[in-house]
């Protein structure tokens, strides 16, 4: 069993947008069984909260489900319970790295290291944005996810 979990700040539009796309593509693959996967932000502001009503239209748009999923802030013991941390942007990666024991700090990395057609580092907040940051954000971590399932 691996374990995976995606961070970004709010922990309403990036993160949980990851985790609903890894899910999906982990259950094509039919290796559901074999991850566990959830997500959390390095902020607490939107704590309980389900994913931006932005984010989901988005995602529902490509058939996956965002709605039963709810925010919460990254802990103490997700660097322990976790094999692979990742970060959205570079502001989640130092954050992250700032709160790990020295001993997880292997652990967290850039989502999108594990892109394969995107050449992009971070995948861009779409929170303040206008137009189509929300399908950006679609197509960056379905790019990223397919690159992991196979590392996994
Ligand atoms: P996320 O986007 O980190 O992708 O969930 C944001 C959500 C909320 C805020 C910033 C970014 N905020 O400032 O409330």
């Amino acid at each position: 069993m691996k374990s995976v979990l995606f961070v970004c700040l709010g922990n309403i539009c990036r993160s949980p947008t990851a985790e609903g796309v890894f899910r999906y593509l982990c259950e094509q693959a039919g290796v559901s069984s074999r991850v566990d996967i959830d997500s959390a932000g390095t902020g607490a502001w939107h704590v309980g909260h389900p994913p931006d009503v932005r984010a989901q239209a988005a995602a529902l748009k490509r058939g996956i489900d965002l709605s039963q999923q709810r925010a919460r802030a990254v802990s103490d013991a997700d660097f322990e319970v976790f094999d692979y941390i990742l970060a959205m942007d570079q502001a989640n990666l130092q954050e992250l790295l700032a709160r790990s024991p020295t001993k997880h700090a292997h652990k967290i990395q850039l989502y999108m290291e594990f892109a394969q057609d995107a050449t992009v580092a971070e995948v861009p907040d779409p929170y303040y944005g206008e137009g189509d940051g929300f399908e950006r954000v679609l197509d960056l971590v379905m790019d990223a996810g397919k690159g992991l399932i196979r590392v996994l």
